[in-house]
C-alpha cells in the first residue's frame, strides 16, 4: 500500500434521473465510455440517479456497467466523493425534487459536485458582457420582448439570429433579414425539420411579428446580430471547442472542430444537414495558411477567456464545457453559445481526451475538497 495520500482514487458518481422504461436518462454510449475510461484509470465510479442519491447514507443504489453481458446493473456503491452532473435534459434538472437534490449535493460538506446546472443563452451573454475582453467577442445580443424593440435592432444590424433561450440543436432558429430593395424587405427564415426551411416575406412589420409570435409561441427568444460567417464552397462553418479543466484544475482546450452548414442552412448542426470537418481544411482555404495557425491560437485563447468568465458568472465549480464559436469575414471571432453538458467530440483523438481529463480533473477536486 502506498503511502501517499495522492494516490487514493475518489468515487466518482455521474448524475442523471430516473426513467420508468430505461432505468435512467442519458446517452447510454456516453455513459458507458466513462465508466470504461474510469475502469481504464481505477477510478471506481458508476451512475446514479437524484432518487437514489441520498447524500446521508453510507451506501448507494447506482448503476454499474458488466461488459460481460453488456448490461447495465443495479448494485450497492459507496457514497461519492465527486459528481459529475450529466441529467441529459433542461426540464428534468429543473424539477423541484431535482433542485433540491443538486443543491444538497452543492451544500454538502465532502462531496464536490461539478456543472451543476445547463446554461441559459440569455445570462450567458450577461457574464461575458461583464468583462471587457470577453465582451468584444459577443455579438449585440438582446431578449425579444416585444416588436418594439426588434425593428430598431433589425435596422441597425440588416440581420437578426432569433433562437429560444433554452434552444439546443438549432430548433426553433430563425434569421430575419430585411433588403429594402425588395418589394416585400423583411425575410423571416425558419429553420425546419430535416432539409427544409421556410422562408416568409413581408412588407408589413405587424405581419412580420404575428408571424414571429406563430413561431414562438410563449418561450423566451433572444434576438442577436446576424454575423456573416466564413464559408467553404458556398456553405458557411463554425467552431465548436472542448475546453475542460486539467488535473491541476486549470482550464485548458481539449479539442476543437468545425462544423460546416448544410446547403443553404441558417444553422451548422449535423441533423440540420450539417458536417463535421477538420479545422484546418475550411480556414486555410478561407483564409490562408499563416492566418490560420495564428487564428486558431486566437480561438483557443479567447475560448479559455470566456470559459474563465462564465465560470465567474455562474457562481458554480465547473469541470467542461463545449462552445460554439463563429468567424466573421474579416476573421474576427464570435461567440455563439456555450454547453455544461457537452455533446460527444466525434473526432475519436478529442473523444478520448476528453474522457480522461473527466477522471483527473475529479481526482483534483477530490484533492481540493480534503481539508
Ligand atoms: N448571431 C449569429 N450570427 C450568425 N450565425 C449564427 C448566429 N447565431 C447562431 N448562428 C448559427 O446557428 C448555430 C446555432 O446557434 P446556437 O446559438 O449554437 O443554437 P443551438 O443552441 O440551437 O445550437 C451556430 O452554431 C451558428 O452556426
Ligand atoms: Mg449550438
Amino acid at each position: 500500500m502506498s503511502l501517499l495520500a495522492g494516490d487514493q482514487k475518489p468515487v466518482i458518481a455521474v448524475l442523471t434521473v430516473d426513467d420508468e422504461w430505461t432505468q435512467f436518462r442519458g446517452n447510454r454510449a456516453n455513459f458507458r465510455d466513462i465508466v470504461r475510461t474510469g475502469r481504464e484509470l481505477n477510478y471506481p465510479v458508476y451512475i446514479v440517479t437524484t432518487k437514489d442519491l441520498k447524500l446521508s447514507a453510507n451506501k448507494i443504489q447506482g448503476y454499474g456497467y458488466s461488459p460481460e453481458d453488456k448490461q447495465w446493473k443495479k448494485q450497492w456503491f459507496p457514497l461519492p466523493q465527486v459528481i459529475y452532473n450529466r441529467i441529459p435534459l433542461r426540464e428534468d434538472e429543473q424539477r423541484p425534487s431535482v433542485r433540491r437534490k443538486i443543491d444538497e449535493c452543492i451544500r454538502h460538506g465532502s462531496v464536490q459536485l461539478f456543472n451543476p446546472y445547463f446554461f441559459n443563452k440569455w445570462t450567458l451573454f450577461d457574464w461575458l458582457k461583464q468583462n471587457r475582453t470577453t465582451k468584444a467577442l459577443v455579438p449585440a445580443t438582446k431578449r425579444m420582448r416585444s416588436f418594439k424593440s426588434l425593428l430598431p435592432m433589425l435596422e441597425q444590424y440588416g440581420s437578426l439570429y432569433l433562437k429560444p433561450e433554452s434552444g439546443k440543436a438549432g430548433k426553433g432558429i430563425m434569421l430575419l433579414q430585411f433588403d429594402e430593395a425588395e418589394k416585400r424587405p423583411y425575410r423571416l427564415t425558419i429553420q425546419g425539420l430535416r432539409q427544409k426551411n421556410v422562408v416568409y416575406k413581408t412588407g408589413k412589420p405587424l405581419l412580420l411579428w404575428k408571424r414571429i409570435k406563430a413561431e414562438t409561441g410563449r418561450v423566451p427568444y433572444i434576438m442577436q446580430e446576424g454575423i456573416e460567417l466564413a464559408s467553404y464552397k458556398g456553405r458557411h462553418f463554425d467552431i465548436r471547442m472542448l475546453v475542460q479543466k486539467t488535473e491541476r484544475g486549470i482550464w485548458t482546450v481539449t479539442g476543437v472542430g468545425a462544423r460546416l452548414a448544410g446547403h443553404r442552412r441558417i444553422t451548422t448542426h449535423v441533423p440540420q444537414g450539417g458536417s463535421v470537418e477538420e479545422p484546418e481544411k475550411l480556414l486555410i482555404p478561407a483564409f490562408g495558411k499563416e492566418m490560420t495557425a495564428s487564428l486558431l491560437n486566437r480561438l483557443k485563447s479567447s475560448g479559455l477567456l470566456i470559459a474563465k468568465q462564465i465560470e465567474k458568472g455562474s457562481g458554480h465549480t465547473l469541470g467542461e464545457m463545449s462552445m460554439d464559436l463563429g468567424i466573421d469575414l474579416d476573421g474576427k471571432i464570435w461567440f455563439f453559445e456555450a454547453n455544461a453538458k457537452p455533446m460527444k467530440f466525434d473526432e475519436p483523438h478529442i473523444r478520448k481526451k476528453s474522457l480522461e481529463r473527466i477522471f483527473q480533473f475529479s481526482h483534483y477536486l477530490y484533492q481540493q475538497g480534503k481539508v
